[in-house]
């Protein structure tokens, strides 16, 4: 395995945009923040320029209903959750470069060239198309505006976009009413922009075909559905919160948010990289970039079809990416989490309950990087961090900073002559960088998690057996090493736990921060003797039965 950091000096890694109507829960963090927040991470230890990009993604029509229901504008509602979507992020160590909005200047100015160049090259037509339309509240009905009854299961209640009770999306809602004011529509001609997807059935094959980074088993299914035969996309939407469509004949009308909010990745990327390298031009950077989106299997079609056919469709102008890492749902307590059904924890209760370190931890530990669900469970939760980074991370730590403090007033001893386990030892530092940054930059992060812990045995054993409180005349030597593994294994987690890492980082008094440090640095010995630690103190907390049965109380009662 090598470790394989991207040969480009420079990478540019999006999370999926939130929508701007509710709070952020674990099983957003899941599939996407986490596992691009790690990547990232890494790819900074070891001095690459990388930088993640997100946003909220503010238009759309629930959005609209929402604002409208609390009594605010849309730009009031969705400045709300822009800012408190940030905010959780934060707590969670989630370290956006950038977090921007989709509604942003530079996006709608840049969503708007698209468009016209698109249509330029023959990629857009328009068609007359009926619709609801509500005479009471003067307004075209589309999407989550129509309920009614389901036409193939007969559920009551039902939006015209998409039932869910039967998981199918009805062509024809039955019964159908304004979700405003619950009067029966009527039904209006309107002129609708249709993007031509179908032109790029080839064109798309061939990208999949040819990136052999893409996940096989996504790119069969996508493949698949090329071959089922691509459907022309409407992108037009009748109302008054979104990218307005620019042409004279369109007035009032704008872009259904799909078409403009995966735009916002580059809109976003360009203008932090000209803020931030005054005289760099954006678009030249993203395309002398590796280009990563992280995503949750529920928007494949829209990044794997959708987001590259509009980037051939401008000439790719601006590259398309190189990789698209794509997870599974996250269940809870082996339920879909499901907002509406109260189902979920929301990421800010979380943090304010526990160390956001134990979240991170162990999502990480079961995100794989595959399409395959996953569970969190609070028993399984506490286990984790009592057993493994408690237990084992923890205590290893711990041990050899302690004993460094009470043996030698926390001075580094001199090593003397290597026996043959303080060999291995020191083969097993440089063996656990090398592992698991190839683990990280592969994104199989739960994988590299698991190598790490094996280090942290490793060494637990190492020290046990070496017994410096009575072996004498190899306690420095073995005290050298260990202190020298924790400096190693403090660099290996920080994608994982930050702000444990930084915590002993400051114990160590190695100076600076633990975000400076060089990955490959973790593979030498670079503690001298003769330095001194700082204050030494456990780093974890173990987390009690009684903690988790309130837990799930909680949850239980919201319900
Ligand atoms: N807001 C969308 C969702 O939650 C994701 C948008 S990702 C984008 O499903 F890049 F395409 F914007
Ligand atoms: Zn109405």
């Amino acid at each position: 395995m090598e470790t394989v950091v991207p040969e480009n000096k420079s990478s540019i890694i999006t999370s999926a945009l939130p929508y701007a109507n509710g709070e952020i829960h674990l099983g957003h963090i899941a599939s996407t923040y986490l596992p691009a927040d790690i990547y990232t991470r890494f790819l900074r230890l070891n001095g690459h320029e990388a930088y993640h990009i997100c946003a909220s993604d503010d238009f759309g029509t629930p959005i609209l209903i929402k604002a409208e229901k609390e009594g605010k504008t849309p730009a009031e509602y969705v400045q709300y959750w822009n800012k408190r979507d940030y905010e959780d992020f934060t707590s969670l160590g989630i370290s956006f470069d950038l977090f921007y909005r989709t509604s942003s200047p530079e996006n709608v100015k840049f969503v708007q060239y698209v468009f016209t160049k698109l249509r330029e090259n023959g990629h857009i037509y328009d068609q007359d198309i009926v619709q609801f339309y509500c005479e009471y509240d003067d307004k075209f009905l589309p999407d989550r505006y129509v309920v009614g009854k389901c036409p193939f299961c007969g559920a009551e209640n039902q939006y015209s976009d998409l039932c869910e009770k039967c998981g199918r999306v009805p062509d024809q809602i039955l019964e159908p009413k304004c979700a405003i004011c619950g009067r029966p529509p009527v039904k209006k001609t309107s002129k609708h922009y249709f993007f031509k997807l179908s032109n790029f059935s080839d064109k798309l094959k061939g990208w999949l075909l040819s990136n052999s980074n893409l996940q096989p088993d996504v790119k069969n299914y996508v493949i698949n559905w090329i071959n089922e035969g691509l459907q022309d996309w409407d992108v037009t939407r009748d109302l008054s919160w979104g990218v307005p469509i620019p042409l004279a004949e369109a007035a009032g009308k704008v872009f259904y948010g799909w078409f403009d909010n995966h735009l916002c990745y580059i809109s976003s990327a360009v203008k932090l990289i000209e803020d931030k390298k005054p005289g760099t031009d954006g678009k030249k950077f993203w395309n002398d970039s590796n280009i990563l989106h992280f995503i949750g299997k529920d928007i494949v079609y829209h990044h794997y079809l959708f987001l590259p056919a509009m980037r051939m469709g401008i000439d790719e102008e601006y590259k398309l990416p190189d990789l698209i890492p794509t997870r599974g749902h996250l269940m809870l307590q082996n339920q879909k989490i499901s907002k509406s059904r109260n189902w979920y924890i929301g990421l800010k209760q979380f943090t304010t309950e526990f160390n956001p370190d134990y979240l991170r931890f162990y999502i990480a530990s079961i995100a794989s990087y595959s399409q395959t669900d996953l569970n969190f469970d609070f028993d399984a939760f506490a286990e984790k961090i009592n057993n493994e980074l408690l237990a084992n991370i923890g205590n290893f730590v711990n041990r050899a900073l302690s004993f460094t403090q009470k043996t030698y007033g926390g001075k580094i001893p001199a090593a003397r002559q290597y026996d043959d386990e303080d060999k291995a030892a020191v083969l097993e530092i440089a063996a656990a960088v090398k592992e698991t940054g190839a683990l990280i930059s592969e994104n199989e992060t739960d994988r590299a998690l698991r190598r790490i812990l094996k280090f942290s045995t490793f060494l637990n054993q190492y020290f046990q057996k070496k017994q410096p409180w009575s072996n004498k005349e190899t306690a420095d030597t073995t005290v050298y090493i260990a202190v020298n593994a924790v400096r190693s294994l403090a660099i290996l987690l920080e994608p994982f736990v930050p702000f444990s890492s930084e915590k002993v980082w400051t114990q160590l008094n190695l100076g600076g921060s633990i975000h400076q440090q060089s990955w490959d640095s973790a593979s030498s010995l670079i503690v001298e003797a003769g330095h001194a630690l700082g204050k030494v103190e456990p780093i974890f907390r173990r987390i009690e039965p009684a903690e988790i049965e309130k837990q799930k109380v909680k949850l239980g009662a919201m319900k």
